[in-house]
Parts: structure tokens; sequence; C-alpha cells
């Protein structure tokens, strides 16, 4: 399964790469507004230390005007992904600039008729929030299960399964079972997956022991 990073910051991102945990990443509105900077510096630096997808999202709520910022966005960088949310000018959009052979994230996917039709539409990926619909008492497990079932009916569909919105070390682990393409969380969450009491205890013990051995290696 691929490891996008879902956010900015671009320490945690280096730290990720560095343990080779970074496919990609993937931003929002809400992501931009919270580190504070302009979209095109953050998306700069992201693209300076990311080889794979970055995907940026365009706040436009018509066709034109999607197709526009995605002309300015994807200037940034070649790795740039434009994310269309899943409305009709969205998949206007998608279909669009597939035929640029741009890439697209379909975003705020919450249905599999949804995924249907970010397939249809040629999205190069798909992104249902499976936090949200916990949130609300759904069960968004499930609708990652039922999309990626209903897309291995059809293979040469190529769009990939992006799962998004996760919340814990849980929803990560079931989405690899499922067979989900790809997962996008928090550089923390990311790292919190390294947690586990008995590699800590363990570690400590061996060392423990060394130590009584007087030896070194190097
Ligand atoms: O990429 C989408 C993701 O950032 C949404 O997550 O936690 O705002 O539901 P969340």
């Amino acid at each position: 399964m691929k490891f996008f990073v879902d956010g900015t910051d671009i320490e945690a991102i280096k730290t990720l790469s560095s343990m080779g945990l970074v496919d990609g990443v993937t931003t929002n509105p809400s992501l931009i507004a919270q580190s504070g900077q302009k979209i095109t510096h953050v998306l700069e630096q992201i693209c300076a230390h990311v080889a794979g997808p970055v995907s940026a999202e365009v706040v436009a709520e018509d066709h034109e005007g999607m197709m526009k910022e995605a002309s300015i966005l994807t200037k940034i960088a070649p790795q740039i992904t434009i994310k269309v949310p899943l409305t009709q000018a969205g998949l206007q959009t998608c279909v669009q600039l597939r035929q640029k052979n741009i890439q697209v994230n379909v975003t705020l996917c919450f249905s599999t008729a949804q995924a249907i039709l970010a397939a249809k539409a040629g999205a190069t990926y798909i992104s249902p929030f499976v936090g949200r619909l916990d949130d609300t008492g759904s069960d968004g497990l499930a609708l990652i299960q039922q999309i990626v079932e209903t897309y291995q009916n059809y293979p040469t569909l190529t769009t990939e399964v992006l799962v998004a919105s996760v919340r814990n070390v849980h929803q990560i682990v079931t989405a690899a079972e499922i067979g989900a393409d790809i997962v996008t969380a928090p550089a923390p969450l990311l790292l919190k997956m390294l947690d586990h009491p008995l590699t800590t205890a363990g570690l400590m013990k061996f060392l423990e022991d060394w130590k009584k051995t007087g030896q070194t290696i190097a």
C-alpha cells in the first residue's frame, strides 16, 4: 500500500521520507489555511522534497474557475495533482484535466455511487473520507471495502482508492487488509504505527544484556 502524508509540515515530511514512508502528499484548503502560508509557497516547498504526487485542491466552485486555478497550480511542479470536489463541476474538470494528462484526485467522497462517477470521469485517485463518516456513526471502512470490491469488477479501471480522513492506526491497517491502494494520513499518525510497548521493552532488555558483556562493536 502507498502512504501519502496528509499535511504541510515540511520537517515531518522529510522525517517520514527518510524512513521510506512518503509516496506522495495531500493537502486541502483547510490544511493550507492552518499552515498560515500562501498555497504556492507551501506547494513549492513540498514539491522540493517529495518526488511523488502532491495534491493541490482548487477552491473555485464552477468548472471554468477550476480549470483556471488548475492551470496555475500545475505550473508549480510536474508532480502537482489537482484535487477537485465530488460535484458536477468537479467531475467536468476531472474529465478535461485527464484529457490533458493531468493527474486528478477526486475528493470529499462519501458513497460508492460517488466513487463510480469519479472512476467514470477518469479520476487518477478517489478520496473517500473514512473518519468523517465514522464521526456521523456510519462505517467508513465498510465504504472502502465496497468501493474496492466494486472497482475490482472492472479490471481496466485505473482509479486508485486513496483512503483519507483517517483518525487511527486501525483504520490504516484495515484499509491495507481491504486492499486499498493508498492511505493519506497526518505525519504523527503514520509515525504512531511504529509504537508497540513490547518493541520498546525488548530493545531495552537487549541493550541491558549487551552492556553486561562489556563489548563494543565499533
Ligand atoms: O485529505 C483529506 C483529509 O485531510 C480530511 O481529514 O481529518 O479533516 O476529516 P479530516
